[in-house]
């Protein structure tokens, strides 16, 4: 057992069957690659025994790896020196345009070197896969995941091989390709993209770094969850409302907060919030109808973050709404639009749309009577808003430039119409 991390083993979500560290399973056997995703273990009693949150106050290193005795890398060598730091946790100190609780805070993760939360999860799968020796990692994304494990993998000199839908916003694909990984744009849809690496994978030898396909990748999301807690004073708010595409980041918050009260360090769990875009609600879709997994849907949304026909992650994003007494709710792509507007005029936070779903979700949770006004409410910014320039635009429409020559009279009959 190291010291570095308490990680005991991973288990199926489905059939609870076990497996050890020591092999690189990604799904369970019997229950295929959706059913079979796996949850990641850690030795509980260690972790009271080590009181963590004193250790925490002693702690001077602001990345994720903080908390590595709850992560699952093993070899602390194998961790890069990656700055993925603790993002900010701040009021949102505007009227967001409807009635909203009071104490309303903003999780801005846009901060992340690559710009968006997924730079958590590429923390965690490059150290494992430098932890086992592997030379090259692959990922299927919508586009924000492989910016950055492009990003990455230069840094830890692995080579990268990225499959994205060739319909990902230009900036997104400009960052992959400023930082040389192979970039496959797939005529088809993430989920196409998604199948394929996973094919890739398999008969290249790549570590596969797939949307929870990689048990490890909801580890480095939880570490949002471990965040609040500790930055709300070692306390958790009742709700934190996450957008939510394959469903990975909505499990990986609930982990962090389940991780916390198994080991005794919160007395209950937070309510966490699944927002989708309407056109592409597979799973508040399911979550509606009360079933425990997800039909296919067509995938159309302007928040291309969220645009997934088929949530990988479904197992587990059902059950972190169903056991922290959540909810899923849709929003459309003019409410969204108007979120980024509200965010960025108001609250000066300029976010892409599938971040700025969480502030459009928390207006329908509002009406839904989900959410309570007194409720201290954790809103999730998952990725900056110069990631999707043309989405930003639309939001921006009625704030068109004024074109002037080098005249102050024609200034200034502007200003005082
Ligand atoms: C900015 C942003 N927000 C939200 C999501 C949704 O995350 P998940 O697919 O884990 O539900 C993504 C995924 O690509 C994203 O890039
Ligand atoms: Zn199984």
């Amino acid at each position: 057992m190291s010291d570095f991390s308490f990680v005991r083993g991973l288990r199926c979500v489905t059939c609870d069957a076990e497996f050890s560290l020591d092999d690189l399973t990604y799904t369970c056997p019997a229950c295929g690659p959706v059913r079979g995703t796996l949850d990641v273990e850690y030795d509980i009693g260690q972790l009271r025994a080590a009181f963590i949150d004193e250790l925490l106050k002693e702690r001077d290193d602001r990345t994720l790896w903080r908390y590595h005795e709850l992560l699952p890398v093993r070899d602390a060598e194998a961790v890069l020196p990656l700055p993925i730091e603790v993002s900010p946790l701040v009021w949102l100190a505007c009227d967001p345009g409807f009635t909203a609780p009071k104490r309303l805070l903003v999780k801005d993760d846009t901060r992340h070197p690559s710009g968006s939360s997924k730079d958590r999860a590429t923390s965690v799968a490059v150290a494992h896969a430098r932890e086992l020796g592997k030379t090259a990692i692959a990922a299927a994304s919508t586009g924000n995941a492989a910016a950055s494990l492009a990003m990455f993998a230069a840094r830890a000199g692995l080579g990268c091989y990225i499959f994205v839908p060739e319909s990902a916003p230009a900036a997104k694909l400009t960052q992959i390709r400023a930082h040389g990984a192979h970039l496959f744009a797939v005529r088809g849809t993430y989920d196409d993209a998604f199948s394929l690496c996973a094919e890739v994978c398999a008969q290249e030898g790549f570590y596969n770094r797939n949307t929870a396909t990689n048990p490890y990748l909801g580890e480095g999301k939880k570490t949002i969850a471990l965040e609040i807690w500790e930055q709300l004073g070692f306390r958790v708010p009742e709700t934190v409302i996450v957008p939510v595409g394959d469903g990975c980041i909505l499990g990986g918050v609930f982990k962090g907060f389940r991780d916390l009260h198994e080991i005794g360090l919160i007395p209950r769990l937070p309510r966490v919030i699944g927002v989708q875009a309407e056109g592409s609600a597979a799973l508040a879709s399911a979550w509606r109808a009360g079933q425990d997994a997800c039909m296919a849907v067509s995938a159309e949304t302007i928040a291309d973050s969220l645009a997934v026909a088929m949530p990988r992650d479904q197992v587990k994003a059902l059950r972190a709404v169903r056991e922290s007494g959540g909810q899923f709710v849709t929003v459309s792509d003019a409410a969204i639009c108007e979120a980024m507007h509200v965010l960025a005029t108001r609250a000066g936070l300029f976010v892409e749309p599938a971040a700025a779903a969480s502030l459009a979700g928390l207006k329908e949770a509002a009406a839904g009577g989900h959410v309570g006004l007194d409720d201290e409410v954790v809103l999730l910014l998952t990725g900056h808003g110069l990631k999707d320039i043309a989405a930003a635009d639309r939001a921006a429409h009625n704030n068109q430039p004024i074109h002037v020559g080098l005249d102050l009279d024609e200034v200034t009959a502007a200003l005082h119409p």
